[in-house]
């Protein structure tokens, strides 16, 4: 096998890998880095963010105000502590990447242009026309180029964490196009490996987002925190799941129903305001879960569209004109043209919601540490507390930049007079990993599918773990999908080649998969609440008594996930009611 001697391991090399890796090279550039993707890096699902990054610029904002959204957007579950320091490093962040290149949109006067986005009190996305991840990631990338202690290992699929005398040292992975095993020894190890939204059959997330980076830190005892709050995107293509970005409604696109009604006013999200004039926080500009919320009550209603591609509302951008939708919204609309053949400078085009981002993930705090000594964890694998119960949008885009350089920075002082790794005992472990690799190989009694169990799994999320939940449906997923872990030691490999074996990829992804589904349904069943992105038919109300507190999921093997809860910090604002109704402004 080979060994591969690093400083730092980072397993994804999308926003927050690559953020990190640069800060690392920074702050000491005898650091030897190693950043591992099982894409190349431009591949990442970073590329695939359009609206925006946000922070504060303008005059009329404040921290305060960003914080009071991001805070009273989260449900009041977000880590107030985190969240204050997140507003004041976010600016910094965007100006850091705007040095490095990132084309930002301009005012005619030159300075940095902001766009309106969901639940944000005040213009502060900033945005590269409706492609910002694609302009975020390609700065990131080239900016780490002109380091030398970075090495890529593009497509090596990570495996397993090397855990050893109680601290993480490495990881296994495989190089994908000779099938061969590596063993990473490192001092310290980043994982930045993305979300886990492939979970479900209906999604924005690139085919990559499976949770790996999840799976492996859970596997090797860090609690997963937050599941439960999966965020649908209120506006997906009915047919491919692609994103329409919230832009779209932040330059002043609107929702209607079946009879031509802008819909949200009647969802606590009014009064309507006039055409073309988007209000912050209100209606279009409502948060992702309430607005995400109001399709389903209006698809009990029969309010919704019947389209050849499901139900559907409608979102209407004709109003906004050419010259704006070319200059501010481009992508969407090639998007559209492309896979629907609709133009939204002539027509109104359906979308309906979609799942989009992972709110919760690998436990942290907000120096981006986990409860295993020498493991960090940065981006949508993470959750250091931020987003609570409900993340707004472009808060992410910046959160992977945040704490990607937190998680860099924790992860160099905790390597400091560290020994070397024993590299014999890492070898011992390593060779268990490739073990069970091999036990996939040479295994011939099983007749599970992926593309079976993966389906079951898709099937029971989408019904039972969607929008609305329940504790009927949310024990039929339970079950399922533990009958799923169970049956899939079954699975066998069709292919046993060792070049690019796509087969052995998915039979690990969906691994990955049925761990974080589980970890989601078991913490949703657990929560008897509603909050934010997870609503019970069954528990209406927001249970601040008993519930103002983060699941944490633990891994027990082949036996079912315990929950337990830990306090939610909160040092200046208590919970309160979210108001979208316009009457703040
Ligand atoms: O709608 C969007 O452009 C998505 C942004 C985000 O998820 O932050």
């Amino acid at each position: 096998m080979k060994i591969v001697n690093v400083d730092v391991a980072i397993v994804g090399a999308g926003g927050a890998g690559l953020r990190a890796a640069i800060a690392l090279a920074q702050t000491d550039p005898t650091l030897k880095i190693a950043l591992i993707s099982k894409v190349y890096p431009m591949r990442s699902h970073t590329c695939a963010a359009e609206g925006g990054a946000a922070g504060v610029i303008k005059a009329d904002d404040s921290f305060a105000l960003h914080f009071d959204d991001t805070v009273g957007g989260g449900d009041w579950l977000s880590d107030q502590d985190c969240v204050a320091y997140f507003v004041k490093e976010a600016p910094k962040e965007l100006t850091q990447l705007e040095h490095w290149g990132c084309p930002w949109n301009r005012e005619p006067n030159g300075s940095v242009a902001v766009r309106p986005f969901g639940g944000m009190k005040k213009q502060r996305t900033w945005f590269a026309a409706d492609k910002s991840g694609f302009h975020i990631l390609h700065t990131l990338f080239q900016t780490t180029l002109q380091f030398p202690s970075i090495s890529r290992f593009d497509e090596y699929f990570a495996i397993d964490l090397l855990v050893d005398e109680g601290r993480c040292q490495g990881l296994t992975a495989i190089e994908m196009c000779s099938g061969m095993m590596t063993q990473f020894h490192a001092k310290s190890v980043i994982m930045a490996g993305g979300g886990a939204g492939r979970i479900f059959p209906f999604s924005t997330n690139g085919a990559i987002k499976t949770g790996d980076a999840m799976a492996m830190a859970y596997r090797a005892g860090v609690p997963l925190k937050d599941m439960e709050f999966v965020q649908y995107h209120p506006t997906g293509l009915p047919n491919t799941g692609s994103l329409l970005t919230e832009a779209c409604r932040g330059e002043g696109g609107v929702m209607l129903n079946k009879n031509g009604r802008r819909y949200l006013q009647d969802y606590g999200m009014g009064p309507e305001t006039p055409l073309g004039k988007p209000e912050l926080k209100t209606m279009e500009l409502g948060p992702r879960d309430r607005v995400s919320q109001a399709y389903w009550h209006e698809l009990q209603k029969g309010n919704t569209v019947s389209t050849p591609w499901g139900e559907c509302v409608m979102l209407d951008m004709r109003h906004l004109g050419e010259k704006v939708i070319n200059e501010r919204l481009p992508l969407v609309r090639e998007l559209a043209i492309a896979y629907l053949g609709v133009d939204i400078v002539k027509d109104p085009v359906p979308i309906r919601p979609v799942v989009h981002y992972m709110m919760g993930g690998i436990s942290t705090n907000m120096q981006a540490e986990t409860v295993l000594p020498g493991l960090f964890a940065a981006g949508e694998c993470a959750c250091v507390s931020l987003n609570g119960a409900n993340r707004l949008g472009s808060n992410s885009l910046v959160e992977l930049l945040v704490f990607g350089k937190s998680a860099a920075l924790s992860a160099f002082a905790y390597l400091q007079e560290l020994p070397a790794p024993n590299a014999k005992a890492l070898t011992a472990l390593a060779e268990q990993s490739q073990g069970r690799i091999r036990a996939l190989f040479s295994r011939t009694d099983g007749a599970e599918s992926v593309a079976g169990l993966r389906k079951e799994m898709m099937d029971s999320m989408e019904k039972n773990v969607g929008i609305y939940r329940n504790e009927e449906g949310l024990k039929e997923a339970a079950q399922v999908i533990e009958n799923l872990r169970t049956r899939y030691q079954k699975v066998i490999l069709t292919d046993k080649s060792n070049v690019f074996n796509t087969d052995l990829f998915q039979v690990l992804e969906l691994g990955s998969m049925l761990e974080c589904a589980s970890a989601i349904t078991v913490g949703a069943l657990a929560r008897k609440e509603s909050r934010g992105a997870h609503q019970r038919l069954d528990f209406v109300a927001r249970d601040d008594e008993n519930f103002l507190c983060h699941s944490m999921v633990h891994f027990n093997g082949d036996q079912n996930p315990t929950v337990d809860y830990l306090d939610v910090v909160i040092t200046q604002s208590p919970p309160g009611v979210r108001d979208y109704s316009g009457a703040h402004s």
